[in-house]
């Protein structure tokens, strides 16, 4: 039963309709990253900083909330959120990170800095995910953490202060294992040392930097000499667009015939823009323009139609920088003729669902043959036919397997019904109407 503008009106189930044109610029939420470093790097900062542009997803509301429940002065101006300075303090109740990986991993650091107890815990699924890899570095610098499955997953019970710096050799290139250790770094002793396998998002480093913190950013990881803190001073900060939300438009420009989209400044940080590499790799027509920077992060309009695709390889470097665009890069694989291999992204496995399974059943769904290997996909792309109408989809709980199947179910030849689509609120509320007003002919 698709409604007028393809879609059903029933909350958690979706029923998505082909499309056969998209045109326009969809409205897009604020980057999910800058926006909970923004209410983070705020609340420690002195002076008021007036936020523009943050991201309204469940995942932000959640941060919002913990910083809230810890004493931060954080006010409601219409659009733009207001943060004072103010002492953080013990919450009187444990502080509930719902869905959001970002929020427990930044948290968990801002907190083993503060010399009082807390707990943090989260929704079955980030209950699920580990979280030994910020535990143990936050450990060896003195923090006193436990946890659930023998201290590796949420909750979480933290009793902070009395940190020291030390050196950390993360196994895995992930910002929110670098991003805790910084945090827990500002009110530590000493100096810290966070090296990676691979450059992950820098949003952190750019924010602290631009809070006038001293930061070594080297190839291989960042130094920071311990307890500095930001100041950014009585100002406007203005969080650019989400290019992980605007990846689904791209690829939805990319794959339906004849469409064109312009998602409006977009962050273009080069350590998130793995997507336009694939995109490009794949044969997409894709334009920057009114390229800007705001307070360290670029910016961009990117304007992207429709082209013939060729199958494209993604691993090694680049992972990192599209970790969170490879459902929906699986997506644009599906409508390229030939075969696509998705390598090195193991950790994909750890994300809100096992994302490597979950893209693959999602595919398979739609009548596209996947490999899964332990690390990634081999996907059979079949060119521009159409992939298979009246599959049923469950989103496992996962905004981003709901957005990718919205986006196939847009080049398929029937419609599709999506289960547990609520999940996309967690980033991206809105997600279905923006789509339906994008819809021509
Ligand atoms: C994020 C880092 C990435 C990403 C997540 C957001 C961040 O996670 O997948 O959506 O804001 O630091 P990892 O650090 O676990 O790779």
């Amino acid at each position: 039963m698709s409604g007028r503008l393809g879609v059903s009106a029933d909350e958690a189930v979706r029923v998505v309709a082909p499309a056969r044109s998209l045109r326009g610029s969809p409205a897009l939420p604020g980057d999910k990253s800058l926006s909970h470093r923004s209410l983070m790097f705020s609340a420690l900062s002195a002076g008021t900083q007036r936020i523009h542009g943050l991201s309204g997803g469940g995942d932000v509301v959640a941060t919002e909330g913990v910083l809230r429940a810890l004493g931060a002065d954080i006010r409601r101006d219409g659009e733009v959120l207001v943060v004072g300075p103010a002492e953080l303090r013990e919450a009187a109740d444990v502080l509930d990170c719902g869905n959001s990986g970002t929020s427990m991993r930044l948290l968990a650091g801002l907190l083993a800095g503060q010399p009082f107890f807390s707990v943090l815990t989260g929704d079955s699924s980030l209950r699920r995910r580990p979280m030994a890899r910020i535990l143990e570095p936050l450990r060896r610098m003195g923090a006193q953490v436990d946890g659930a499955g023998q201290g590796t997953r949420a909750p979480l019970a933290l009793r902070g202060g009395g940190l020291v710096g030390i050196e950390h050799r993360s196994p895995v290139a992930s910002a929110q294992v670098k991003s805790c250790l910084l945090l827990a770094g500002l009110f530590a002793e000493g100096e810290l040392l966070v090296r990676e396998p691979h450059r992950s998002r820098d949003h952190s480093e750019r924010m602290l930097a631009a809070g006038g913190v001293e930061l070594d950013v080297r190839e291989d990881g960042v130094a920071m000499v311990c307890g500095q803190r930001p100041d950014f001073g009585d100002v406007d900060l203005g969080v650019p667009a989400d290019i992980s939300a605007a990846a689904f438009f791209a690829v939805a420009a990319a794959i339906v015939p004849g469409a064109e989209l312009r998602l409006l400044q977009v962050g273009t940080n080069p350590t998130r823009t793995g997507l336009l590499d694939a995109l490009d790799a794949a044969g997409v027509a894709l334009e920057a323009e009114d390229e800007r920077v705001e307070a360290g992060e670029p910016r961009a309009d990117l304007v992207v139609r429709g082209a013939a695709l060729r199958p494209f390889e993604l691993g090694g470097a680049v992972i990192p920088r599209l970790i969170d665009e490879v459902p929906v890069l699986a997506v644009l694989a599906a409508r390229a003729e030939g075969v696509t291999t998705i390598r090195d992204a193991a950790d994909l496995r750890a994300k809100e669902s096992d994302r490597v399974a979950t893209t693959a059943t999602m595919l398979r769904a739609f009548g596209i043959a996947v490999d899964e290997r332990p690390d990634g996909l081999v996907i059979y792309g079949q060119g521009d036919r159409p992939l298979r109408g009246g599959a049923v989809i469950d989103a496992c709980g996962d905004h981003r397997i709901a957005m990718a199947a919205a986006i196939a179910a847009l080049v398929a030849d029937g419609p599709t019904t999506l289960r547990g689509v609520d999940a996309v609120d967690t980033s991206f509320p809105g997600f279905f109407t923006t789509l339906d007003e994008l819809r021509h002919g």
